[in-house]
Formats: C-alpha cells, sequence, structure tokens
C-alpha cells in the first residue's frame, strides 16, 4: 500500500484537476479523494505541487522488438509513458519468421523476426519483463510476407484466408487489432478486398484498425476515404495513423482532413494519432529527397558514420544528387522536415487527437519523438503555447487512447483502475530530446509507477512490471 499525498489530480477524463490523495494497493488505484483518511502505518509520499495524472500511453510506437532488446524501455519510461500500442504501420514483428526482413519492416530491429505466433511475441515480451506494458497490433504487410510468395500483386483468395486465418489466431491470443501501412511496397499492392477481408477478422474479435494511410500527400483524402470506408463496412474502429500534411504543396490542408475526418466521425467510430513534431520520419526513400523537404539522416547501414548528417551535405561531398545520395546510402531511414507549424497545430489540439511518439528505438540517431513526444505535449503546446490545458494535454495521451484501444482500466484515474501513474512537476515537465542531441530523457519527471510498482523515481530505474495488455487481461478478468 501506498498513499500519494496532495497531489493536483488530473485524472485523464479531461475533468478538471483537483488536489487530493490517492492510496494504491495490489496494483490497483483503491481509493481516490480530497483527504483520505488512512492508517498511519501505511506509508505515504507527499506530492504538494506535483501533478498525478495516469501514464501516459503512446498510440503508436515500434517497440515491438525494443520491449524484448531493451526491456528498460528508457526512451519511454523516462517521458512517463507506461503502455506503448506495438505493431503500427502495418509493421510487426509476429507472426513472422524471417532472417531478412526487407524495408519497411527492418525499421524493427532485423534479426528479432522469430515469432511465428502472436502467442510467442507475447510470451517474450513477458519473460522479458519489460518497464512499460504493450498492446500489440497485428501488421498487414506481416501477414504478406508470411503468406505470398509473389508480393507485388493483390493476396488471392486462398492467401486472403491463410492471412486473416493467422490473425484470427492472433486476436484469440490477445491482438488489439490490425494495423496497414499501404504506402510501403509491398503493401502498397494491396487491394480493397484483401484489406476489408482482415479488417472483417479483427472486428469478429473487437479488435481496432489503424492505418497508415496509402497517401499523406496530395491524395490524402482519397486515402482518409478508402481506411474509412474499409472500417466503415467492416464494422471496427479507424484509427489514422501518425495525421500529417506532408510537403509543401500539401500544406494548409489539415482543414480539409480534419473537416472529413468529422463527417466520417458522424458515419463510424474513428480517431487518430499525432506526433508533436514538424518532421516526420522513415525509412530513406528516393521519391522523399524531392530537392524542398531538409533530409537528416537517422541510418545508414552503408555509412553508419554518416547518421546525423544532413542528406544535402552529403550529397554535396560526394557530388552527386540527393536522390543519388540516398540510392548510395540505403538501406537506412531520415527525418523528413515536411510539415508546417499550422496543421501540425490544428490537428494536435482536434478532439479525436491522441498523442503517439511513432519513435523508432532502432535507428543511430533517431527522431527526437523517440524520446521527446509525449513531454513536448504539454511543454510546448501547452505551458508555453497556451493551446492545450494540462487537463486536455493527458487526456489526449491517457483516457481517449485507452478508449479507443478498448483497455478499460487503463488511461484514468479512478477506483479499481490499474495503478499506472505519473507524477510530475508542470512547470517544468518537457523534452530534452531535439534533432541535434536526440536521446535525451525528459526534464520535470519525478516518479511513475506500473501495475502499481514503483519503475522510475528522480531519474533512477526501479522495478520493471510491465507485460502484454491481452484483451482478457485488458478486461479485468
Ligand atoms: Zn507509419
Ligand atoms: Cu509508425
Amino acid at each position: 500500500m501506498l498513499l500519494l499525498h496532495g497531489a493536483l489530480i488530473v485524472d485523464g477524463s479531461g475533468a478538471e484537476g483537483w488536489i487530493g490523495d490517492l492510496l494504491m494497493a495490489g496494483g490497483r488505484i483503491a481509493a481516490l479523494g480530497p483527504a483520505l483518511q488512512v492508517d498511519a502505518a501505511v506509508p505515504r509520499r507527499d506530492c504538494t505541487g506535483l501533478v498525478l495524472a495516469p501514464g501516459f500511453i503512446d498510440a503508436h510506437s515500434h517497440d515491438d522488438a525494443a520491449l524484448i532488446t531493451t526491456p528498460a524501455m528508457t526512451p519511454k519510461l523516462s517521458q512517463g509513458v507506461t503502455t506503448v500500442v506495438t505493431g503500427n504501420c502495418g509493421i510487426s514483428l509476429a507472426p513472422l519468421v524471417t532472417p531478412d526482413p526487407p524495408a519497411p519492416l527492418n525499421l524493427l530491429a532485423r534479426e528479432q523476426f522469430r515469432h511465428a505466433g502472436f502467442a510467442d511475441w507475447r510470451d517474450a515480451v513477458n519473460a522479458a519483463r519489460p518497464a512499460v506494458n504493450a498492446v500489440g497490433l497485428v501488421g498487414h504487410t506481416a501477414l504478406r510476407l508470411r503468406c505470398m510468395d509473389e508480393l507485388n500483386r493483390p493476396a488471392s483468395a486462398a492467401e486472403r484466408d491463410a492471412m486473416g486465418e493467422l490473425l484470427d489466431e492472433a486476436m484469440r491470443q490477445g491482438a488489439a487489432g490490425l494495423s496497414s501501412g499501404t504506402f510501403y511496397a509491398p503493401a502498397t499492392a494491396a487491394d480493397p478486398a484483401e484489406l476489408l477481408a482482415l479488417a472483417r477478422v479483427a472486428a469478429r474479435h473487437g479488435g481496432v484498425y489503424a492505418v497508415h494511410l496509402r497517401n499523406e500527400m496530395a491524395q490524402v483524402l482519397d486515402a482518409i476515404a478508402e481506411a474509412a470506408d474499409c472500417a466503415h463496412e467492416a464494422g471496427l474502429p479507424l484509427v489514422i495513423s501518425h495525421h500529417k500534411c506532408a510537403g509543401r504543396a500539401q500544406w494548409g490542408r489539415s482543414l480539409q482532413t480534419l473537416a472529413l475526418i468529422e463527417r466520417l466521425g458522424q458515419r463510424q467510430a474513428l480517431g487518430l494519432d499525432v506526433y508533436p513534431y514538424l518532421a516526420g520520419s522513415t525509412v530513406l526513400r528516393e521519391d522523399l529527397a524531392d530537392g524542398l523537404t531538409p533530409i537528416r539522416l537517422t541510418w545508414s547501414e552503408a555509412h553508419p558514420e554518416l547518421a546525423g548528417r544532413w542528406l544535402a551535405d552529403i550529397a554535396r561531398d560526394w557530388g552527386v544528387s540527393e536522390p543519388a545520395a540516398v540510392a548510395r546510402l540505403q538501406p537506412g531511414g531520415a527525418c523528413y522536415f515536411q510539415m508546417h507549424d499550422d496543421d501540425v497545430d490544428r490537428i494536435l489540439t482536434h478532439p479525436l487527437a491522441m498523442i503517439g511518439s511513432d519513435g523508432l528505438p532502432h535507428d543511430r540517431f533517431p527522431h527526437p519523438r523517440l524520446w521527446g513526444a509525449f513531454p513536448r505535449v504539454w511543454a510546448h503546446y501547452g505551458r508555453e503555447r497556451g493551446l492545450l490545458t494540462l487537463e486536455q494535454a493527458v487526456h489526449k495521451m491517457t483516457g481517449l487512447t485507452a478508449q479507443r484501444f478498448g483497455l478499460p482500466d487503463r488511461g484514468v484515474l479512478r477506483e479499481g483502475a490499474a495503478a499506472d501513474l505519473v507524477l510530475f512537476d508542470a512547470l517544468c515537465f518537457g523534452d530534452r530530446a531535439d534533432y541535434g542531441e536526440p536521446c535525451a530523457p525528459a526534464a520535470g519527471l519525478t516518479a511513475v509507477w506500473v501495475n502499481g510498482e514503483l519503475a522510475l523515481d528522480n531519474g533512477r530505474a526501479l522495478a520493471r512490471a510491465g507485460r502484454v495488455l491481452t484483451r482478457q487481461a485488458r478486461a479485468g478478468s
């Protein structure tokens, strides 16, 4: 038992904060109130002047392998994240066994594709005792690689069935839903029938469908409509991943995309996730080296020593064009400075937007969102610019996300809920990671509890009490 005393309690629902106490016992919140009367023998921690909120939920992570290979999960825990959603963008570690995963699967640790079923991955994560909880999506691209021998065409009926069976098994083993990323080959070749067949399987089990849109540039509206139609027809909630309007020609179009999303929201359950930065980050692509977008290398297998350098400088040094430099650097990844402030502001403050880092934990010189996304939402968009209240910022990082992913006892502070908690100083909680120094823990984070265990205390990592939250466990049974 532990009594947290005198904190500003921001409960994750969006409701106004209030000063009070929280009692935890057995990994759960036992009581919550303005002044709890508790036996003097119960240990207590004075939280005066600090904010107590639900642990943050990273709606969009690529931590499938990191949970196993780096279970301390420092980039996330040090931001106050207590649960990560894995398997996004069609990219999941399971169910796939391959020694040589192609792009974009190689965003994940390449030698870790050794889990033939979702249950194998789940068990491996639990055995590693990660510091944070995980919720797993199953990636359409992983299913394609598993079930198709020829990838540059839509799946046949037999292949759809094979993928559907694997997904069905994963859902029965506790997966949270399906993800796709038709922006990337080889998923680009999928037709609506293929995606619908899989979305139907996820729907049957109460799952969600998270989509990296086929296009986030000129055809972004068509891409939103395609994803929404699929989810609507299959009958499951849609999550539009890392929503953005990318590329100079698209700047300002979030007015249109959000209007469309709102209209669709009257027809079906949907939401979106977003990260609080102007740069995106993904694998190296020649088509993104358009000469207008500043590009900074995050990793390169051919030239690991160049990670962190600007592509324009590399191209100049080599006396070649940027696309030619990209070709020489492959395989690799980069940050693409392709968004406008007004769009990011508009998307991030939208009531349907929850926060996902989209952090890439295996990059040598990663995008700062890996370490900084959550504190930055409050520091930059809340405290500094006044675009979000503290309660709104917390809601986007906790309660809203828990609702969307069907985590009934996470993301909120109330009696009986799991004791995933974060304690921070609202005056100085903020990101320290930036593009030049991307691996830096947050400032102003006091403590984090995961499943009732003290996981981080003033920068010191303690218990690793996370686990995979399967659908059964999520329902609390
Ligand atoms: Zn993506
Ligand atoms: Cu992603």
